[in-house]
């Protein structure tokens, strides 16, 4: 099943979202999600983009091609940030849930995590380069945080105006949205 991705300005994607308890029967909202992230061409996606306040995210690098997302393919269930270091560097980033807008971000190029897979299996591990960009912006999510957060002063006001009208609407976009003025 595929869900609308829910748009820039609704409240939904501005919580902290809620630990799911654990063994929680996930699969079939996980294989939804990853039907609904690769019909809107996206490389990540997270429980609150489809309007679930809840602690999960799903990647698939791989469409990126790049070499070292070749295979990285994960699910994200509770995850925390352990470590966050190294040379902070910057990427174009976009979001799913803010169609047509791509900035530099700046993040740091290494994370490590802990957290439960598919299977509800514990693992840590460390990520480096675009595999830790990736999980950045869709950790970011689950904690109530956009991208364009991260951007300087000038550039958030220039994109207000685009912002506003994402939130309304006023946009085309190649697959299934929900606005919140529009509800
Ligand atoms: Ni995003």
């Amino acid at each position: 099943m595929i869900y609308p991705i829910v748009a820039y300005g609704d409240p939904v994607l501005r919580k902290r979202a809620e630990s799911i308890p654990e063994n929680t029967d996930l699969q079939e909202l996980i294989s939804d999600m990853f039907e609904t992230m690769y019909n809107a061409n996206g490389v990540g996606l997270a429980a609150p983009q489809i309007g679930k306040s809840i602690r999960l995210f799903v990647i698939d690098g791989e469409p990126m091609g790049e070499e070292e997302l070749i295979g990285f393919k994960r699910v994200f269930i509770n995850p925390e940030i352990l470590d966050e270091k190294g040379e902070s560097w910057p990427f174009e980033e976009g979001c799913l849930s803010i169609p047509d807008i791509r900035e530099d971000v700046q993040r740091e190029s290494r994370v490590k995590l802990r957290y439960f897979d598919e299977n509800w299996e514990v693992r840590e591990e460390e990520f480096t380069g675009l595999q830790a960009r990736i999980i950045q912006h869709e950790y970011d999510h689950i904690e109530g945080v956009l991208f364009t957060d991260h951007l300087g002063p000038l550039k958030k006001r220039l994109l207000k105006s685009r912002l506003n009208n994402i939130s309304k609407g006023k946009i085309k976009v190649g697959y299934s949205m929900r606005f919140p003025s529009k509800v």
